[in-house]
């Protein structure tokens, strides 16, 4: 192995995997859990592609030790997951499930066995159907409900895991769960989705308060941003007016008002007709100093001008000639950008990748190895772009791929494979993939050799 290409990332660095709850627990009414919203969404016919749900997902309820020895396998020193609100609060409030709190409670210490340090995340997505009846969201006291929730886990676990994320991707909770519907809770709604977020923001606020009030080993707290870069579709006016409203709708707006405490003037002029009804006190809330950011990236958007659309005037123009995984265009590039961008706009002091995979239709091969040339070459090209960053400054201290295991990908079922490890679903034997070999690789040495990805050379 040659030096001349080998990219060093910093010391401490967290190399992990990442993973949601209901994408891979199953056990879906087992063991005192109650029902979630996605539960609930994937009974609804025609909301997931191939008619699945999360019921049997990976089975990681009950193979969650097997899973703790994958990843010490792969060598990573950190694994980010969540917990099922339902799992613990079945009815998001009131009475607490033992067995709910007591599952993640072996998972933490299994993981801290192997060294493997946890990166909890409260919620991603599976907000109990109890609390949905009762408004969900766009009511005001599921805060209170969250922040509830957030103590009694913090309370629990708070003397051993010490990285905690408030909320995964409020821009997807509220866009696509409350104003295209493809998520749960499906509902089309224009007046309520910046009322979710709104609330969202708020609750992360306080829940960020609560948690650092009552674990009990100092606590490390932020929240996962889905950011994309937004590029016009061409030169003129008109589509970069465009793509300036689309960035605002997709990344300032979720941004703004965790660093500033407000949402960004323009986009809220656009907005104006469905702005969210704030309280005195919440830009102080929401402001809440936290400790990192996690940034989810996948893909850029590239806009242009479409008077068609309600209020915000544009829609995607993905460019035809690009490279595709099964649901967007591979753009490397954009982490760089969106990276140096944050620093720029916001100067967050810490910036952990929380999220970053590729789904490809892979295969086991003849001699049943899995060779996903594909991913380990995103892969590859990401960390190089994150350690472009990194070089020129970007406080970037930690890369969590999704995901560790294939897994339910939401709407899209179970066709989309994200997994470094391949699961069998008939099965559920677990088989890891080549990129799981590379990952191992990068994370064991904490350094990238960006020559490195040609057939046969790992
Ligand atoms: C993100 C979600 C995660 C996963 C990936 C592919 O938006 O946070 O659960 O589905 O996309």
């Amino acid at each position: 192995m040659g030096t001349a290409n080998l990219l060093q990332f910093p010391d401490g660095f967290a190399w992990g995997t990442a993973t949601a709850a209901y994408q891979i627990e199953g056990a879906w009414n087992e063991g005192g859990k109650g029902p979630s919203i996605w539960d609930a969404f994937c009974r609804q016919p025609g909301k997931i592609v191939d008619g699945s749900s999360g019921d049997a997902a990976d089975d990681h309820y009950h193979r969650w030790e097997e899973d703790a020895g994958i990843m010490a396998g792969l060598g990573v020193n950190a694994y980010r997951f969540s917990t099922s609100w339902p799992r613990i609060l079945p009815e998001g409030k009131g009475a607490v499930n033992a067995a709910g709190l007591d599952f993640y409670d072996r998972l933490v210490d299994a993981l801290l066995e192997r060294n493997i340090d946890p990166y909890l995340t409260l919620y991603h997505w599976d907000l109990p159907q109890a609390l949905h009846d009762a408004g969900g969201w766009a009511a005001r006291e599921t805060i209170h409900h969250f922040v509830e929730y957030a103590r009694i886990v913090a309370e629990r676990l708070g003397d051993r895991v010490t990285h905690w994320i408030t909320h995964n991707e409020p821009s997807v909770i509220s866009l696509l769960g409350y104003l295209t519907g493809e998520y749960a809770p499906g509902e089309i709604n224009p007046m309520a989705v910046f009322q979710v977020a709104h609330h969202l923001f708020v609750s992360h606020g306080y829940a960020t308060r609560a948690i650092r009030a009552t674990a009990a080993k100092k606590p490390e707290v932020g929240i996962v941003l889905h950011l994309r870069p937004v590029h016009p579709a061409s030169d003129s006016e008109e589509d970069r007016l465009a793509a300036r409203r689309f960035d605002g709708l997709v990344n300032r707006f979720f941004l703004d008002p965790v660093f500033f405490g407000r949402y960004p003037e323009d986009t809220s002029e656009v907005l104006q007709m469905i702005m969210p009804k704030t309280e005195p006190g919440d830009a102080a809330v929401m402001t809440t100093p936290t400790d990192f950011l996690g940034v989810n990236y996948y893909t850029r958007f590239v806009i242009k001008n479409d008077p068609a659309v309600f209020l915000i005037q544009a829609a995607e123009a993905p460019p035809k000639e690009s490279e595709y995984s099964m649901l967007w265009e591979i753009y490397e590039p954009g982490l760089h950008e969106m990276l140096t961008r944050l620093r720029r706009e916001y100067a967050p002091s810490k910036i952990l990748i929380t999220e970053n995979g590729i789904p490809v239709p892979d295969g086991i091969d003849f001699d049943g190895r899995i060779r996903d040339y594909r991913r380990i070459r995103y892969l590859r090209e990401n960390l190089a772009q994150m350690h472009r960053a990194i070089s020129e400054g970007v406080p970037v201290q930690g890369y969590f791929h999704w995901s560790l295991l294939d897994n339910f990908e939401w709407s899209h079922g179970y066709r989309m494979r994200f997994g470094l490890v391949y699961v069998d679903y008939e099965t559920q034997k677990r088989t890891i993939k080549d990129s799981g070999r590379f990952f191992a690789r990068v994370a064991r040495s904490n350094a990238l050799d960006a020559t490195e990805g040609g057939h046969g050379t790992w």
